[in-house]
């Protein structure tokens, strides 16, 4: 059992589409109050600990050992809570379906939103050329998290010209031939716009049907392993999560509100 301190919902958790949005799962950055995990795995009681759990906008919750680590030292709790279901989107999708390596050229969209705030980074941590798009107010943060080039969507046109080794669309709003024609050869898209249905319908008929290797989309999964490299990635201070807004817990629904919106520049946190 946890007892949460701050947490966290991502896009996905608020519902594909709006009109049955509801705030059914979050994530969060808590202290052990009891456990009954495994001596392996156990945390100890009072360990500041961040990680994914249902229903943490509550004061207590439940979560298993294997979606839980130590909370990093160097982040604040409210910069953890965003970390674990973000931060594991953009690790897998950068990771294991773009398989990006020391050098290749990475376009990422919503670079400045919840997931994409942490691809930038850890594109930059696997040593990627990085290219962020975003609209003209968050330019400049997209350059403080650390993006080699930054096109505002608004704009420029990102896919005019440039050849990516992989793209990865946490904004949406492009055709998936578009997106496929940015890029260089042997390059991947990887689709992580669930608000989007067209373009997730696309994805999924080129890769079940057209067989098209060039196009990912995943549904992320927290794992311990995932969590710790974050975690590390955090304390030596390579990831730093970004926090738009806070909200008290009463305030769920504004923060839940500001977050359909679209636009929120890293993550929103509520806080107990
Ligand atoms: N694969 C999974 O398992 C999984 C899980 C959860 C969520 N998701 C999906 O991941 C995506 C990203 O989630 P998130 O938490 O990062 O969302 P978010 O924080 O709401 O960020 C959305 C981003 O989209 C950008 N955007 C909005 N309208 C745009 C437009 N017309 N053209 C280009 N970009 C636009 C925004 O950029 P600006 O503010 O600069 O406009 C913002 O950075 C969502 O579509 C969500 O459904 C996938």
């Amino acid at each position: 059992m946890i007892q949460t301190i701050t947490a966290a919902s991502a896009a996905f958790d608020r519902g594909i589409f709006p009109v049955t949005a509801r705030p059914m799962a979050s994530r969060t950055v808590t202290q052990i109050v009891k456990t009954s995990m495994r001596p392996s795995s156990a945390r100890s009681i009072g360990d500041a600990v961040f990680g994914s759990c249902r229903g943490s906008f509550a004061e207590y919750a439940l979560s298993a050992a294997d979606k839980i680590a130590r909370k990093p030292e160097r982040l604040s709790f409210e910069q953890a809570a965003g970390i674990a279901v973000a931060g594991t989107m953009a690790l897998n999708g950068l990771r294991d379906h773009a398989q990006l390596r020391d050098g290749q050229r990475v376009a990422i969209t919503g670079a400045t939103g919840g997931v994409g705030s942490f691809a930038v980074q850890i594109a930059k941590a696997y040593g990627a050329d990085v290219t962020a798009v975003c609209r003209t107010e968050n330019v400049e943060l997209a350059r403080e998290l650390g993006a080699d080039h930054v096109f505002d969507y608004t704009r420029d046109d990102y896919l005019r010209g440039d050849r990516y080794d992989a793209i990865f669309d946490n904004g949406g709003g492009r055709s998936l031939r578009e997106l496929r024609r940015a890029l260089a050869p042997g390059g991947v898209v990887v689709l992580n716009c669930g608000q989007d249905i067209s373009l997730a319908l696309a994805g999924v008929l080129a890769r079940l049907i057209r067989r098209r290797g060039d196009v990912k989309q995943f549904v992320r999964k927290v794992t311990r392993p995932d969590l710790l490299e974050l975690a590390a990635l955090a304390e030596d201070g390579r990831l730093t999560p970004v926090v738009d807004r806070t909200y008290p817990l009463a305030e769920t629904r504004a923060a839940m509100t500001y977050l359909m919106a679209r636009h929120p520049r890293g993550k929103v946190v509520v806080t107990l």
